[in-house]
């Protein structure tokens, strides 16, 4: 290879085949979503989970609008979340993102708007689960 690429592999190939790109429809209340933007580029990152009664994170879909590596990141996300406890999600660093798409130090604040929008979706699953807790329309 003799072009020197601005891009990590990795990156070009989460950008050029998106994993689980979409979303679930917010009124359901095993869904949580995070929707978050970034104040240094205006970029904006949207991540749905649909977990399960034991609290597993079954399923994930995401939207991003912003540059490659913001799409790489939230597409690895997807991936990497899949199967995971609300807790072993949440514990996400963006740095851990960072190192495992090679993104350069001017693109870390695209992988943190990765670990934001997990954690945004986790808590907005919680508070959605415990006010339907609270008016008796779910167990637990
Ligand atoms: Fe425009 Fe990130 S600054 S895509
Ligand atoms: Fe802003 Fe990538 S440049 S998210």
């Amino acid at each position: 290879r003799t072009q020197k690429r601005a891009y990590h592999e990795k990156v070009i190939d989460h950008y050029e085949n998106p994993r689980n790109v979409g979303s679930f429809p917010k009124g359901d209340l095993d869904v949580g979503i995070g929707l978050v933007g970034a104040p240094a580029c205006g970029d904006v990152m949207k991540l749905c989970i649909k977990v399960s009664a034991d609290g597993i994170i079954e399923d994930v879909r995401f939207k991003t609008f912003g540059c490659g590596s913001a799409i790489a990141s939230s597409s690895y996300m997807t991936e990497r979340v899949k199967g995971m406890t609300l807790e072993a999600a949440g514990a996400i660093k963006n740095t851990e993102i960072a190192k495992e798409l090679s993104l350069p130090p001017v693109k870390l604040h695209c992988s943190m708007l990765a670990e934001d929008a997990i954690k945004a979706a986790i808590r907005d699953f919680k508070s959605k689960r415990d006010a339907a807790v609270a008016k008796g329309q779910a167990p637990k």
